[in-house]
């Protein structure tokens, strides 16, 4: 398979990188198109996984981010078969504190940049007959104290992709996502390296612990692969069971006796 990664120096992309190259002893070697902003991080993936990895500096706040990243990966690959947009900022505030720069640089990198790569690789996906993930947020569905933007430009991300699954499908193109609860990557780890912040938020997953990277770049393979082949417009959450925690949380029940 010929895939594009982007976010690949850090957390869930860098683990997809890693598990794919791994899966090579099974299903063969995958030709990849690492991408980030991040190019010590870049390089340091891709030493590690050898000459089927190349790597494209770019930043996805950039209107023509797409062409730029998809003219990498052919240059490489010859071909595109799966994109997955995983890369996504967060920027913490109330909705009255924050303004309309950070309301574009977030929309840019979290929305639009899975749009432009999407419309960028299009034609590839239609003569492979691929697959395009993106990597949403369990904030999509949940709206999330001091996280308006994030959450908001989730949630546009995961009506866009279902968008896409809808004009896309003609093309033989699947468009999926994948939304993460709580996990532990570079991202959140300094949230989470405080124990009893660790602790407040595993006591909320009925599984009882933080999601790895791993976890969810497992959930990526799939929808790439061919196992997903019937799967489209559809998003997979991996919040270890959190978002069916609401009641629970209240403690149950009313505390009225049963009236039957
Ligand atoms: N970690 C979590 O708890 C969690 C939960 C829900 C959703 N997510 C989503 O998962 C995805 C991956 O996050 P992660 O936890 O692996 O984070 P991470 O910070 O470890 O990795 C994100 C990568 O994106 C890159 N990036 C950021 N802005 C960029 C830009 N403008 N151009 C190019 N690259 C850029 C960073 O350099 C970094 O390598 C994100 O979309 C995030 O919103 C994460």
């Amino acid at each position: 398979m010929r895939v594009i990664i982007t976010g690949a120096a850090s957390g869930i992309g860098r683990a997809l990188a890693e598990r794919l190259a791994a899966c090579a002893l099974i299903t063969g070697s995958h030709q990849m198109l690492l991408t980030d902003r991040d190019s010590d991080g870049l390089k340091t993936v891709a030493e590690a996984i050898g000459p089927n990895a190349a790597i494209c500096v770019a930043d996805l706040s950039t209107p023509n981010c797409g062409d730029e990243i998809v003219s990498a990966a052919i240059a490489h690959m010859g071909g595109i078969d799966a994109v997955v947009s995983n890369a996504g900022i967060i920027a913490a505030g109330a909705l009255v504190d924050l303004s309309p720069a950070d309301f574009d640089r977030i929309y840019s990198v979290n929305t639009r940049a899975t749009w432009a790569l999407a419309k960028a690789a299009h034609p590839y996906l239609a003569a492979s007959k691929g697959a395009f993930v993106a990597t949403a947020s369990m904030s999509a569905t949940q709206p999330t104290p001091g996280l308006g933007f994030y959450s908001s430009s989730k949630a546009a991300l995961l009506m866009l992709i279902r968008q896409l699954s809808l004009e896309w499908g003609k093309d033989g193109i699947r468009c999926n996502s994948v939304s993460p609860g709580p996990t532990y990557t570079p991202m959140t780890k300094a949230g989470y390296d405080d124990t009893a912040r660790r602790a407040q938020r595993e006591s909320m997953i009925p599984l009882g612990k933080l999601g790895m990277a791993e976890d969810v770049a497992n959930a990526i393979l799939f929808l790439i692969s061919p196992f997903a082949g019937h799967i489209n417009g559809i998003d997979i959450l991996v919040d270890g069971g959190m978002s069916n925690n609401l009641m629970p949380a209240t403690g149950g029940g009313t505390g009225q006796k049963a009236s039957n």
